[in-house]
């Protein structure tokens, strides 16, 4: 064998030898994703007395390096780490929490260090959040929320496996780019729809009638559909400068109703308020001309419906047009809020906002 060939095989072989080294040097969790986990408090974190202690537990009291150690397996699908942003149960979300948490996410997920964020919620308001978080997350990564109805205390504490399988669908490629996702219970739901369907059962989380985004199955995410509306990166909501959120409340519609619980939160200073409406947003009569008199105060209107399902129609029960109310689409009243909220922060324009809840 001539020297030039072996000089090639010689060079062949040092340069493989070192790639070997390389690799075997290269530390194995190299080759996980980097998972931030951002706790906020909930059952999730809860304690109860007994093992068999599933209402009238505390939520809010494990701190989140303690959710992570309680996981041992989290380890071996990503690379995780926490930070605990809140420590409340979930019913005491704040506007100043759900701002510092939305700050928080786009500036890890600006890092190429971070791959995917989990939060840990409670599950009472874990879909306003999530919408939320959908409006105003500026990076196709994977944030997914994460909660529980049983505290870590309980027999069959479903917390621990959804914060595993929220783990890998924060690590999973396939899961970027589809907004903000709720998983509890094996169920990957998607924020707009998601909603809290039952006050106690594992399954309670659901999109009614629209339905789940993908399932997880054996620690692997499977998607079989995704949004049509506007999300995360083609959001044009930005809360970068904001330090609050403008006043919106929402009046509930039943039989014998009246405009006093209106007036009230007109005059203690709301800029929107969002009807739920019964039926296609129908209004009482008397709260019709509250909210009429409420629009010429400047305060924005939005009809929602109590029912939870269906396309609310603009100009069905009431002439939107002509009182220049906002339909809410299929947004129920707690996301309708949000939406209107952040639209707040745009525009006064009831046009332009109408076009929002067509487009988000
Ligand atoms: N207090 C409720 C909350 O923090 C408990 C419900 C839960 O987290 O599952 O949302």
């Amino acid at each position: 064998m001539n020297r030039k060939v072996l000089v090639t095989l010689a060079v062949l072989v040092v340069f493989l030898c070192s790639m070997q080294v390389a690799f075997a040097a290269e530390p194995s969790n190299n080759h996980l994703p980097n998972v931030k986990i951002l706790a906020t408090g909930g059952t999730i974190a809860g304690s109860g007395a007994t093992s068999t202690t599933t209402v009238g537990y505390t939520a809010a009291v494990v701190p989140v390096d303690a959710l992570i150690n309680n996981v041992p397996e989290l380890k071996k699908v990503a690379n995780v780490s926490g930070e605990q942003i809140a420590q409340i149960a979930s019913e005491n979300m704040t506007n100043k929490v759900w701002l510092k948490l939305a700050k928080r996410i786009n500036e890890l997920l600006a890092s190429d260090d971070v791959d995917g964020i989990v939060v840990t919620h409670g599950t009472d308001t874990i879909e306003e959040t999530a919408y939320f978080l959908n409006l105003v997350v500026k990076s196709e990564k994977p944030v997914v929320i994460v909660g529980a109805m049983r505290p870590p205390t309980a027999m069959s504490a479903d917390g621990p496996m959804n914060l595993y399988n929220a783990v890998v669908i924060a690590g999973t490629k396939e899961a970027r780019n589809k907004g903000v996702l709720v998983c509890l219970n094996d169920a990957i739901n998607g924020a707009r729809e998601v909603t809290k369907t039952n006050t106690s059962l594992l399954d309670t989380f659901r999109a009614p009638e629209l339905g789940y985004l993908g399932y997880m199955q054996g620690g692997k995410a499977y998607f079989y559909r995704e949004s049509t509306r506007k999300h995360t990166t083609q959001s044009e909501f930005d809360i970068t400068g904001l330090t609050d959120l403008p006043r919106v409340d929402i009046v509930y519609g039943y039989a014998n109703n009246s405009r006093d619980g209106l007036d009230a939160f007109v005059a203690h200073g709301a800029k929107g308020i969002v009807h739920a409406g019964v039926g296609d947003g129908s209004l009482f009569t008397e709260v019709k001309q509250g909210l009429i008199d409420a629009r010429k105060q400047g305060v924005l209107i939005v009809r929602s419906s109590r029912v939870g399902n269906g396309i609310l129609a603009r100009n069905g029960e009431a002439n939107d047009d002509e009182l220049d109310f906002v339909a809410s689409d299929t947004l129920n009243p707690q996301k309708s809020r949000i939406l209107l909220m952040l639209a707040l922060t745009k525009t006064h324009d009831t046009k332009e906002i109408q076009r929002m809840f067509w487009e988000y």
